[in-house]
């Protein structure tokens, strides 16, 4: 299903205004400002840590890359101090290459182990990423769904944003896509993926993604941008229009989204 393209910041769809949805969606979207990395991170694990405590069996969705490394290890220090509790808690994880096994050190599933779960009392069989070897791609995102599906939904879904504006690993397109699927990484994230791996060459061309209705459908969505290089996306996405072009821009439609930056990532705004 594709969805309209719409301006909601543009303040110029007045049937938007006088609907009283306008204020109904901009008012539900939080912004908080950190001064650096750091501080974002630490705002970023309180809001989880907050989630966990008050509900321990949170299904957590979670991102992997380079922005949510600070986050995920505050959430290990508060676990080592005994403050936090995993034990309740099902992850659910946004993405996985397509053709790399769980033990592959570029494996999403490998960045997961080795800075959360192996760390942290989440159990095995609680922790969820898509089969990146799996030889049907099409059964692998039914499955995936269909796990998702009887977790109940995901209370709290954490985001990175690609220069793009992808999250997940929804690319740019014609439309959004809503379920998991297995997309082809477009150019601009393979080059800025490359950073992880030996050579261009070894940077898988595909991955597994959620889909935009379960992201859609999480009950809390917090997203996290670092640094000047995403100062042009968070702007676009979120002061932009709504538009597959710029995924991530359908959250200015969620509920309850929390924009979580350092000074730089909102320098545009
Ligand atoms: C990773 C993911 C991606 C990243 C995005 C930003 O699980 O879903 O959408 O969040 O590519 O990556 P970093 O944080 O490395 O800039």
């Amino acid at each position: 299903m594709c969805y309209p393209f719409f301006g909601m910041n543009e303040g110029r769809f007045d049937p938007l205004k006088k609907s009283g949805l306008f204020e109904e969606m901009s008012w539900k979207m939080k912004i908080y400002r950190a001064k650096d990395y750091e501080a974002m991170s630490v705002k970023a694990a309180s809001l989880l840590f907050a989630q966990v405590m008050l509900e321990p069996r949170s299904v957590l969705g979670l991102a992997t890359g380079s922005t949510p490394i600070g986050m995920y290890r505050c959430l290990v220090e508060w676990y080592r101090a005994g403050r936090l509790d995993f034990g309740d808690v099902t992850t659910i994880n946004l993405d996985e290459y397509c053709g790399l096994a769980p033990d592959d050190p570029q494996s999403y599933a490998s960045f997961m182990r080795e800075n959360l779960f192996r760390h942290v009392n989440v159990k095995g069989e609680d922790v969820h990423i898509p089969n990146g070897l799996a030889k049907d791609a099409k059964a692998e995102c039914a499955r995936y769904d269909e796990i998702i599906c009887r977790s109940g939904g995901i209370d709290m879904q954490v985001l990175g944003i690609g220069h793009n504006g992808h999250i997940g690993f929804n690319e740019p397109g014609d439309c959004f896509q809503k379920d998991t699927h297995c997309v082809a990484l477009s150019d601009s994230t393979i080059a800025a993926n490359r950073r992880f791996f030996e050579r261009e060459s070894d940077v898988p061309r595909r991955a597994y993604t959620v889909g935009i209705r379960t992201i859609m459908r999480a009950r809390r969505v917090l997203v996290l941008a670092s640094g000047l290089q995403k100062a042009a996306i968070v702007k676009e996405a979120f002061w932009g229009p709504v538009t597959p072009r710029v995924p991530a821009s359908i959250l200015q439609f969620h509920g309850d989204v929390t924009l979580l930056c350092d000074d730089e990532a909102l320098s545009l705004v």
